[in-house]
C-alpha cells in the first residue's frame, strides 16, 4: 500500500444558483469522504457557467457562494484543492487544441446541449455546444483518473474520454483516460413536486427543489407539500416514486435503511413520515448553514483559499498544457 499512488479525483460545480440537497447527497457528500484516501481537486466552473446568461453581479456573488458552500459541506482545503475554472488559463486554452480533436457530430449528440438548448431557445451560443470539450479540458489537465458525478453527466464523461483517447492516438500517450465515478446511494434525488424528475436548482417550482440554504420552516412547508401517491403505506414499489424519494432523502440524512425506515413509519401514514423527513433534513442542515454564513462574512478568507488552489492549479495546468502544445507542434519559446 505505501507507495500505491493516490488516485486524482476532479469534479466541479457550476456557480449558477444555490445548490441543492440532491447536489449535496448525490455529489458533494461523497466527495468529503474521497479526501483522505486521495489527491483531490474541485472546481467552481464559472466558464462554464455563462453558456447561459449571468447576471454579472450574481455570478460574483455565487462564485463565493458556491466555494462557501463546498467548505460548509467538509472539503477541507487543508486535504483538497479547491479553485475557480476562470482563474486557471489552461481550461480555455486546453479546450481549444481539444476542440480540434472533437467532432461536430459528437457534439450534436449530447443530451444537455439538446436540453438547455430547447430551454435557451433565444440563446443557443457556440459555448453551449463546446460546453463538454471545456469539460473535457477540466478534467484532463489533471491526469484525472475519477471524475465523481451526478448521472447526468455519464455522457459528458464518455465524450471526454472519447478525446483524450484520440488525442492519445494521434499524437502519442499524453492523457490519463479519465472515469466516471456515479456512487450508488443518493445518487439521484428527485424533484418533491415530480418525482420522475431530477431535483434541479434551476427548477421554476421553487417546492420541488430544497436547497442548502432553505430555513426550517421552508424545509418543514416543502416536504409536507411533496408529491406521493393516493396510498397511506411508507414503502418503496413501483408508482411510489415520490414516497421511495422520500425515503432515499430520510436515509441519506439518518443512515436508516429502507426496512428501518419501514418499520419505523407502520401505520402511521404519510402526514407523520413527512414532518420526520423534514426535521431530518432540516437538523442535517443547520450546522452547514450556520458554517456558511459564518464564512460568507469573511471574504479574505475565501480569496485566500481561492488563490492557494489557482496556483496549485495552474501549476499541474500549465505542465500538461506545455506538453500537449508540444505534442501538437506548436513552437514553444
Ligand atoms: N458539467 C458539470 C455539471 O453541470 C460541471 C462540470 C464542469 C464538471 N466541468 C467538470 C464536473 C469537470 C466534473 C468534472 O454538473
Amino acid at each position: 500500500m505505501e507507495n500505491e499512488k493516490k488516485k486524482r479525483i476532479f469534479s466541479g460545480v457550476q456557480p449558477s444558483g444555490i445548490l441543492t440537497i440532491g447536489n449535496y447527497l448525490g455529489a458533494i457528500k461523497n466527495w468529503v469522504d474521497f479526501q483522505d484516501e486521495n489527491d483531490c481537486i474541485f472546481c467552481v466552473v464559472d466558464l462554464h457557467a455563462i453558456t447561459v446568461h449571468q447576471v454579472p453581479a450574481d455570478l460574483r456573488r455565487r462564485t463565493y457562494e458556491t466555494l462557501a458552500i463546498y467548505l460548509a459541506c467538509g472539503i477541507d482545503p487543508a486535504k483538497s484543492t479547491i479553485f475557480v475554472q476562470s482563474h486557471v488559463p489552461a481550461h480555455a486554452e486546453l479546450a481549444w487544441v481539444l476542440g480540434c480533436s472533437t467532432m461536430f457530430g459528437e457534439l450534436s449528440r449530447m443530451t444537455q446541449f439538446k436540453d438547455k438548448s430547447a430551454r435557451n431557445a433565444g440563446n443557443v451560443n457556440a459555448g453551449l455546444f463546446t460546453y463538454p470539450v471545456l469539460m473535457a479540458a477540466d478534467i484532463l489537465l489533471y491526469g484525472t483518473d475519477l471524475v465523481p458525478v451526478g448521472k447526468d453527466q455519464q455522457q459528458h464523461i464518455e465524450i471526454a474520454r472519447d478525446i483524450a483517447i484520440r488525442f492519445n492516438q494521434t499524437y502519442s500517450d499524453t492523457f490519463v483516460v479519465p472515469e466516471g465515478f456515479f456512487p450508488k446511494s443518493g445518487a439521484k434525488i428527485m424533484s418533491l413536486a415530480d418525482p420522475t424528475k431530477k431535483m434541479s436548482k434551476s427548477d421554476a417550482n421553487q417546492n420541488g427543489f430544497i436547497s442548502l440554504l432553505d430555513d426550517r420552516d421552508t424545509v418543514m412547508r416543502k416536504f409536507r407539500r411533496a408529491v406521493t401517491d393516493s396510498e397511506t403505506e411508507v414503502r418503496r414499489a413501483p408508482g411510489k416514486e415520490g414516497v421511495g424519494n422520500l425515503m432515499t432523502i430520510y436515509s441519506c440524512f439518518t443512515g436508516k435503511t429502507d426496512a428501518e425506515i419501514e418499520e419505523e413509519f407502520r401505520g402511521l401514514g404519510y402526514g407523520e413520515f413527512k414532518e420526520a423527513v423534514g426535521a431530518a433534513a432540516a437538523d442535517g442542515l443547520a450546522p452547514l448553514q450556520a458554517r456558511f454564513k459564518e464564512l460568507m462574512a469573511d471574504k479574505s478568507y475565501l480569496e485566500g483559499i481561492m488563490k492557494e488552489g489557482a496556483e496549485h492549479a495552474n501549476h499541474i495546468a500549465r505542465k500538461t498544457l506545455s506538453k500537449v502544445y508540444r505534442k501538437v507542434g506548436f513552437v514553444g519559446l
